[in-house]
């Protein structure tokens, strides 16, 4: 064997783009500019405070040891009581198998259901690493153009177009990344209707979920017992960090997700199990909710102020915390605009390249985990950015 070689699966896999503006931002920063960071996709808060004082108590009496691999019982009891109270949904605690991250979720997801040579439809734009997941079991991620006139969402016409023998399902996420575009429960139910006629899965990320500011907020568990959902605490809880998310599989699935959970995790962060069972609670709710409260500011100021700049937000942006621009009008290279507008005007954003092919070079995401000054601030440093390069 060759000394110093990668498995070939690793050469499948592209870097972030936005490292370069990063790397660049850092740098900047070290001469002492104040770089305004619109690019970062985690929220800028960190935990709720009793969350955090239930990690340190956790610690404290020593609950650090390896946990049921599927989860705590009383952290899966107590998401599926969430889903109860907040969506009126029954999810049965052993169908949430607990993770690290949504990360995590996507690994089990992509060991569990797509077999080598197997196909996955997801939408272009979509979160990087979908993809990246299902390359590494050896099966192959299609990316399907989507329009912003259409929320970026695929039609049931182009997974019906797309499907062959060997497609295994669709991937989906709402609140999507880097589109902030919200599913409704209309298009989610005929789309599941669709890719279970054809004998697929559908996969429907929620890592975003409770970040909704217009439009429904609900759970694609609603609508069948048959579904997959990815969830996290990395977004609405603010916890990246604590790496902890969730995946909801089918009752004929638990079985599998659980020997690979074993096999992959033997179990998930155990302080930061239970200190997110504190996240249910009353209060905790209730500060996550002001921040969705603060988001929605943050949400209006950027589209507001977008519009001013004569930058077209077609699609509308419900929830998460992102806007995905088009910038045709101005650029042909959305990932050398972005560098220029760091350079001269100290603003980070990310470009679309991280994000799909189909027109990625026209497009560059914002992200509003900022708070509202410096989002005015960058919204300012960009008209002058545009005056100047325009003249
Ligand atoms: C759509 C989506 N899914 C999954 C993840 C992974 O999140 P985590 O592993 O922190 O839960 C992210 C992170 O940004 C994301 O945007």
């Amino acid at each position: 064997m060759k000394k110093h070689t990668l498995a070939a699966r690793v050469e499948q896999i592209s870097p972030f783009q936005v490292m370069a503006v990063l790397a660049r931002a850092k740098a900047l920063e070290a001469q002492g500019h104040p770089v305004i960071h619109l690019e970062v996709g985690e929220p800028d808060f960190s935990a709720v405070n009793p969350v955090e004082a239930a990690g340190v108590q956790a610690i404290l009496q020593h609950q650090t040891g390896y946990t049921a691999a599927t989860g705590l019982p009383e952290l899966k009891q107590a998401i599926s009581d969430y889903y109860a109270s907040r969506y009126h949904v029954k999810v049965a605690p052993q169908r949430i198998i607990i993770t690290p991250g949504a990360s995590g979720a996507l690994l089990l997801m992509s060991s569990l259901m797509v077999n080598a040579g197997a196909e996955v439809l997801m939408p272009d734009p979509c979160y990087p690493c979908n993809r990246h997941f299902v390359m590494q079991v050896g099966g192959h991620p299609t990316m399907l153009p989507t329009m912003p006139e259409q929320d970026f969402s695929l039609t049931e016409q182009q997974v019906k177009d797309a499907w062959q023998d060997h497609t295994a399902g669709v991937w989906l996420a709402s609140p999507a990344n880097p589109t902030g575009a919200v599913l409704s429960k209309e298009y989610l139910a005929s789309m599941w209707r669709t890719v279970a006629s054809l004998g697929g899965h559908l996969l429907v990320d929620e890592i975003y979920q409770g970040l909704v500011y217009e439009g429904e907020d609900f759970t694609a568990l609603s609508l069948s017992d048959d579904l997959f959902v990815i969830n996290s605490f990395s977004k609405y809880f603010a916890m990246t960090g604590w790496r902890l998310g969730w995946l909801v599989v089918p009752e004929w699935a638990v079985e599998g997700a659980t020997k690979l959970a074993q096999n992959f995790f033997i179990s998930a962060p155990s302080v930061s199990q239970h200190a997110a069972i504190r996240a249910f609670q009353t209060d905790a709710l209730a500060e996550c909710e002001q921040r969705r409260q603060i988001f929605s500011k943050r949400r209006n100021v950027l589209l507001a102020g977008l519009k001013s700049l004569g930058l077209p937000v077609i699609a509308p942006a419900q929830g998460a915390f992102y806007v995905y621009v088009d910038v045709s009008e101005i650029t042909d290279n959305a990932m050398e605009w972005c560098l220029e507008l760091l350079e001269q005007e100290h603003v980070a954003l990310t470009p679309g390249a991280d994000f799909g092919v189909a027109k990625a070079h026209h497009y560059v995401r914002f992200a509003y985990a900022n708070d509202e000054d410096k989002i005015r601030q960058a919204l300012s440093r960009i008209g002058r950015f545009m005056k100047v390069n325009a003249a």
